[in-house]
């Protein structure tokens, strides 16, 4: 039986990947950034992942306008990175889990999320970013299954589909039959909005709404609009449906919140690290 033992979400800044690649940890602008990591690799050294399902939006690497899955699912044996423009190093390839990549995907086309399989996908920074900040020195030790959610275009999916999704997810990961302990990282978020009048946007009050509620009320998220996102959190702000869709797959009622770290900005962004476990 697969078992999930937690949800770790965290932003995915680009500039992230320049600082590591610098070697800025201690610089005074990123220090109360990366030290929200440390508490998080502890978790991890303690917890021991097998396999990481990875919720993440694409950001123009493998979908770009023309091209838009609602939802798609890697179901490859490894996936290499690529710079979809940021100029930040590219990682090792990492191992895929093709086996649980189609348990799950059989599991929610067989409740109705049709989603789009890819036998071939390629890491943006939405990826390799956090696999960095949890894995900081080198190969993540864990296989990984890419779940992408479109934030990006419009219509993207409903807050409420997005926890809808995550909890048949989570029900396909619980009836695996493999034996794997399975983390759920969601990336993205929180409040940012990168162009237009409102550039530079944050809203650390909703943030704040979105850590409490993501602990012990998804619900609560779920009742709200893209459009009602969109003004509260910022155009990108819209990334926490991979943060809501990764609650769902934890699924199992109120959680509990081990760790968290809120500090902004990070560039234009409302960076956030939480890491929850079922109770
Ligand atoms: C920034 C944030 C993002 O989520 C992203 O995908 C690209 C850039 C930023 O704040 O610079
Ligand atoms: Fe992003």
């Amino acid at each position: 039986m697969a078992e999930l033992i937690g949800q770790i979400s965290t932003s995915h800044v680009p500039a992230i990947g320049g600082a590591i690649a610098r070697r800025l940890q201690q610089d005074p602008y990123w220090k109360p950034f990366f030290d929200g990591y440390p508490p998080v690799r502890q978790w991890l050294a303690r917890n021991r992942p097998d396999v990481v399902v990875v919720v993440y939006n694409d950001h123009g690497l493998n979908f770009f306008l023309d091209k838009m899955p609602t939802f798609a699912i890697g179901a490859a044996e490894s996936y290499i990175s690529a710079d979809e423009g940021w100029g930040i190093p590219i990682i090792e390839p990492v191992r895929g889990d093709a086996d649980l990549s189609w348990a799950i995907i059989e599991g929610v086309i067989a409740e109705e999320f049709d989603v789009t399989t890819c036998q071939e996908m390629s890491m943006d920074h939405a990826v390799t970013i956090p696999l960095q900040l949890l894995w900081p020195d080198g190969p993540a030790p864990v296989r990984v299954v890419p779940v992408s959610v479109n934030t990006v275009q419009h219509p993207a999916p409903s807050p409420a589909r997005c926890l809808k999704f995550g909890q048949a997810i989570g029900r396909a990961i619980a009836a695996f039959p493999g034996k794997a302990r399975v983390l759920v990282l969601s990336t993205g978020g929180l409040s940012h909005q990168l162009d237009g009048e409102r550039a530079g946007f944050i809203n650390p009050e909703f943030d704040a709404l979105c850590l409490d509620a993501l602990i012990d009320d998804p619900a609560r998220l779920a009742g709200y609009s893209n459009h009602d996102i969109v003004a509260l959190s910022g155009t990108q702000g819209l990334e926490i449906l991979n943060w809501i869709t990764g609650r769902g797959i934890l699924g199992g009622g109120a959680a509990r919140e081990v760790y968290r770290n809120y500090h902004i900005p990070i560039s234009n962004t409302a960076s956030a690290v939480q890491v929850l476990e079922r109770r």
